[in-house]
């Protein structure tokens, strides 16, 4: 009997996992969660896989006021991460990388996902050999931990103390020793996981000064079409105040300036605007009225700072852990400086190249 319960739970599996990939809030806010996972351990191979996919469709795209559905399942799934079946580690993978997502303007809730040993989990991860994780799977892992580390400098920290630093030196150069005297060789690696781990080891440091010489950082923005949001556009009202566009509109004004265009045309609390670069006017198309626009360079170009701007992050603990602990910072810098030296002579890119500096 308790077998074919099995299969008819494995069943129901199956078709909940069709359904969750155009159904996932639903099937969420029935505490669909908790139920695929309870009995996990119980559960066959393929049905361990439906229900991980499942839960990885509900985290999509979650909010603050559902984040409850996932809680206290974080520590089953966390666990998940050091389990052999490639395609049941993926789908823990992505539901970190999920919830990571939607959470990463929250430093609280980041923590609460990290607080079951998801770090370690990861770290051990990155590691195995073969791999468990494909390619792309690894460069979403590794972008997690970057955004962790950017938006929680105490979840840094943990990965610091974690010795964070000799995992990424074997995932560069295939051990954790660079062997200080003998010439390094890199592992071959796509161009994106260069570009991740080199943005890791960056975020595993104290922010940038963005004052002196790097204020160069926000003019040399200017030129390059990919960087709309270094910029913010404002509009004034008529008791001469200047409001910003939303960060949507502020990025299509941007986008058509880079592109040398003489106009944008912009819709907006059902009204409909023209931006005219050449007056730098916004016009109402149906009133005719037109006000002022500017263009300002946006001092909170990056997540953290933005975060830092709303007082989320008071101090930067990055920081004050490397000032206290010297060997962590002179071990750090001592496994990865000559690394990331090979990284940027090696790689052709200028996007890897330039996380290298900044690094
Ligand atoms: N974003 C948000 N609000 C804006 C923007 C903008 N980019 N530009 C203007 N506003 C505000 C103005 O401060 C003003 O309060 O929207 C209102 C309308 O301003 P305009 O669009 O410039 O047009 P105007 O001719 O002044 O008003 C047209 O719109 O809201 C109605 O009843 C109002 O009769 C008025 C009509």
């Amino acid at each position: 009997q308790v077998i074919q319960c099995m299969d008819v739970a494995e069943q129901s599996l199956q078709a909940l996992e069709m359904l969750s990939r155009r159904h996932s809030k639903a099937i969420l806010h029935a505490g669909g969660i908790a139920a695929c996972l309870m009995y996990l351990d119980f559960f066959s191979i393929s049905a361990q896989r439906a229900s991980l996919a499942i839960t990885a469709n509900c985290c999509q795209n979650m909010n603050s006021d559902e984040f409850h559905y996932v809680r206290d399942s974080l520590a089953l799934l966390s666990a998940r991460l050091g389990q052999q079946d490639k395609k049941a580690v993926e789908s823990t993978c992505l539901c970190f990388c999920r919830l990571v997502d939607n959470f990463q303007v929250d430093e609280r809730v980041l923590k609460e996902i990290a607080a079951h040993g998801l770090l370690t989990g990861v770290q051990q991860l990155l590691v195995v050999t073969p791999p468990v994780i494909s390619t792309p799977t690894f460069v979403m892992v590794i972008r997690m931990l970057v955004v962790m580390c950017a938006n929680c400098p105490d979840l840094a920290v943990v990965l610091l103390k974690q010795n964070i630093a000799d995992t990424l030196c074997y995932l560069l150069v295939g051990s954790s020793d660079n062997g200080a005297s003998q010439s390094i060789e890199l592992v071959s690696r796509t161009p994106q996981e260069l570009y991740e781990i080199v943005s890791l080891i960056g975020e595993l440091m104290p922010k940038l000064p963005s004052d002196g010489i790097f204020v160069v950082d926000s003019l040399l923005r200017k030129g390059s079409p990919h960087n709309t949001d270094a910029v913010i556009w404002q509009w004034k009202d008529d008791r001469g105040m200047w409001h910003p566009y939303s960060m949507i509109d502020s990025r299509i004004i941007e986008a058509a300036h880079q592109a040398g265009e003489d106009e944008v045309g912009l819709s907006t609390q059902g009204r409909t605007y023209t931006i005219d670069y050449n007056s730098m006017q916004q016009i109402n198309e149906d009133t005719g009225t037109t006000r002022p626009v500017q263009r300002k360079a946006n001092p909170l170009a990056t997540p953290s700072s933005v975060a830092a701007a709303q007082g989320l992050v008071k101090s930067d603990s990055r920081a004050d852990v490397l000032a206290e602990n010297s060997d962590l910072a002179s071990g750090f810098i001592k496994t990865l400086f000559a690394v990331l030296y090979e990284v940027y002579s090696s790689s052709a890119g200028p996007a890897v190249r330039h996380k290298c500096l900044q690094a």
